[in-house]
């Protein structure tokens, strides 16, 4: 297993070719594949529901990485876990349980991340620090790829790696929003040890393989 992964975020993906935009990724060493979903209530944009994610699961071999950015997402994580997910990302922001939610997440055979909004302070998932699998920082403002990298992040990851590390928790540090070449180092520096990409994936000049490359050279 890796001590890196790159989760290659199809929000940026050309839908009308979406195995073949998979396909690519797992060709050129993706190591997850993360799906942004979005409820438009949580956030100001609708995306994929557990049906994207089924189709997904057919057409690669890669762990399904899944972003839920919705309300109340203890009443969809049964459908998500079915769909195929590997794991399951909930907002702090959106459970009033968090730990019975990770818990559920558990019992369903899934990883169960934890994430943070951009202004939602580290101190809100402290309590959940050891139940969880991954803890995910964004660094964007939530609901569409392509955003501006929040540079603050980088400070709050380092916040939560010291804190998993005082705990002596093995989870994933994964970051999500505005990684690129350039900030992924910085990233990685503070102690992340996933990174999600939409647009230094799919929007690259040279396509896909080379968006996939030039991150991994970072690492
Ligand atoms: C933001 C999503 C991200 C997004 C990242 O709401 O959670 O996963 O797709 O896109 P880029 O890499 O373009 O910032
Ligand atoms: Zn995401």
């Amino acid at each position: 297993m890796n001590v890196y992964a790159i989760s290659a975020s199809i929000l940026s993906a050309d839908f009308t070719r979406l195995g073949e935009e998979i396909a690519a990724c797992e060709e050129a060493g993706a190591d997850w594949v993360h799906l942004d979903v979005m409820d438009g209530h949580f956030v100001p944009n609708i995306t994929m529901g557990p049906f994207i994610v089924e189709a997904c699961k057919r057409v690669t071999k890669l762990p399904l990485d899944v972003h839920l950015m919705i309300e109340k997402p203890e009443q969809y994580l049964g459908a998500f876990a079915k769909a195929g997910a590997s794991g399951l990302t909930v907002h702090v922001e959106t459970c009033p349980q968090l730990d019975r939610t990770l818990q559920e997440i558990k019992s369903l055979g899934c990883k169960a991340g934890v994430v943070l909004n951009p202004e939602t302070p580290v101190r809100e998932i402290e309590p959940v620090l050891q139940l969880a699998d991954l803890v995910l920082v964004l660094s964007v403002h939530p609901g569409f790829s392509g955003g501006k990298f929040i540079p603050e992040s980088i400070a709050k990851v380092a916040d939560v790696r010291k804190k998993l590390d005082a705990i002596g928790s093995a989870a994933w540090l994964e970051v999500d929003g505005g990684i690129n070449a350039e900030t992924l180092p910085k990233m990685k520096a503070a102690g992340a040890t996933a990174f999600v990409a939409a647009s230094a994936i799919f929007k690259h000049p040279q396509g896909i393989m080379a968006g996939i490359q030039t991150l991994r050279a970072q690492l």
